[in-house]
């Protein structure tokens, strides 16, 4: 980009008054606050209270189930850390830790980072038994509760679940303090659930889609965060406050207030127009999430990115492995990075549908092909937008 325009760029005014607000990671600050959520917020607080009350001598495990894009991830948030606050402020000592399991997928590696998080090595030599042991008895010792977070739980794999939802009664300790609160969409869940876990939850708590009514309040208290005054009027609003409650997720209207700034900037507009939240609409895709592609191994990336070409060039809904391998080597080729073997393509592709990035199905065997084939597909994103995205991203080697 040439200098005239960085400065033309630079000089004219935003319509963000802070554009971070809009981001996935936002937790409502000590001024702001979270509509909508009240019950929520109320029943997790009525089950950890006797981490108060007790003084810390309790555990329990509590499972937080909805649909995507609801609020499940914000409310449990934004509860870790209020709740901390107040033991705090009465000299109760809590550590809080949020992990999103599609990047912790095991327990082992969950319970490496308790132990670092509490400020003692476990070392390398222990088994996840011994260190689960350590930091019971840690806790016990410097009288500490700990609360862990495990968003997107599902990905971690049942025993390692169980394991996890075993430690505050399986160890035998009169005294644990170790809570536990697991976050999945109800359709993920059912596939890790079973008897042995279910047993081992105390509590569920089921967040609903909001109405149309709580869509646009909080897109309104949301809109006031992020835009300056006269920005985005009432009535585009409850446009997007429509495209909330339809698609039953608020995800897609954050998404929209985000694009629509970005493009009124790029053409340096003052305001957001209802023609402007139409056309963003179509190119946000509920299911499109940027973290999960962003959270991707750079080869695994490269792979989705095959993947979608493929379909792109052939028009086909489904492609076969080495289909896709070839224009990965490809790829890799244009950009002039090395490509990895067949076996590790293969892998990605097994990664990427655990991650949900794409779908993966087994053919029948036919005469001419032995074996089980694999074929796989994109799950609700047009191959044109993700080719898009990472054309953007991934950038060729310096030669
Ligand atoms: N009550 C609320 N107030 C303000 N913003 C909200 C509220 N509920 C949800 N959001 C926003 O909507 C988006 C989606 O919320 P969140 O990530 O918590 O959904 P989720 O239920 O965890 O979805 P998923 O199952 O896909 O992980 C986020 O940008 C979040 O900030
Ligand atoms: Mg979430």
């Amino acid at each position: 980009m040439d200098d005239e325009i960085f400065s033309k760029y630079l000089k004219t005014e935003s319509v963000f008054k802070d554009q971070q607000s809009l981001n996935q990671a936002w937790v409502p600050n000590n001024k702001q606050k979270l509509l909508c959520r009240q019950n929520e917020l109320k029943k997790l607080l009525l089950i950890h209270r006797p981490i108060i009350t007790t003084r810390g001598e309790f555990s329990t495990n509590t499972l937080v189930l909805g649909k995507g894009g609801i609020g499940k991830t914000l409310t449990v948030r934004y509860f870790g850390k209020k709740f901390r606050e107040v033991a705090l402020k009465d000299d109760i000592k809590l550590t809080v830790e949020y992990y999103d399991c599609l990047q912790h997928r095991t327990k082992s590696s969950i319970l490496r980072h308790i132990s670092e998080r509490l400020h003692y090595s476990a070392g390398h030599g222990y088994s996840d038994n011994e260190i689960m042991e350590q930091i019971l008895k840690e806790l016990i010792k410097r009288k500490e509760s700990l609360l862990i977070i495990l968003d997107e739980v599902h990905k971690i794999p049942p025993d390692d679940i169980l394991a996890l939802l075993n430690a505050s009664i399986g160890f035998g300790e009169q005294n644990t303090r170790f809570c536990i609160i697991c976050i999945s969409r109800e359709s993920d869940w059912y596939k890790v659930d079973n008897e042995k876990i279910s047993s081992r939850i105390q509590e569920v708590i089921r967040m609903q889609p909001y109405n149309k009514k709580e869509s646009f309040e909080i897109l309104q208290y949301r809109r006031n965060l992020a835009f300056r005054d006269g920005v985005l009027e009432d009535s585009v609003l409850d446009l997007i406050a429509d495209i909330v409650y339809e698609q039953k997720n608020m995800r897609t209207g954050i998404d929209i207030l985000r694009s629509c700034g970005l493009h009124a900037d790029e053409h340096l507009l003052s305001s957001i127009t209802s023609d402007m939240v139409l056309q963003s609409r179509e190119s946000i895709s509920p299911s499109f999430r940027a973290d999960i592609l962003d959270s991707l191994s750079f080869h695994e990336q490269l792979t989705l990115w095959a993947i979608a070409s493929t379909l792109k060039h052939t028009g086909n809904p489904f492609t076969k492995v080495d289909e896709s391998y070839e224009f990965y080597k490809m790829i890799c080729e244009e950009l002039g990075y090395k490509a990895h073997v067949e076996m590790s393509f293969r892998k990605y592709i097994r990664n990427l549908a655990s991650v949900k990035a794409i779908f993966k199905e087994y053919l029948n065997p036919t005469a001419e092909k032995k074996g089980r084939q694999i074929q796989v597909k994109l799950i609700d994103i047009p191959p044109e937008k993700i080719c898009e995205y990472f054309e953007k991203r991934i950038p060729s080697k310096e030669l």
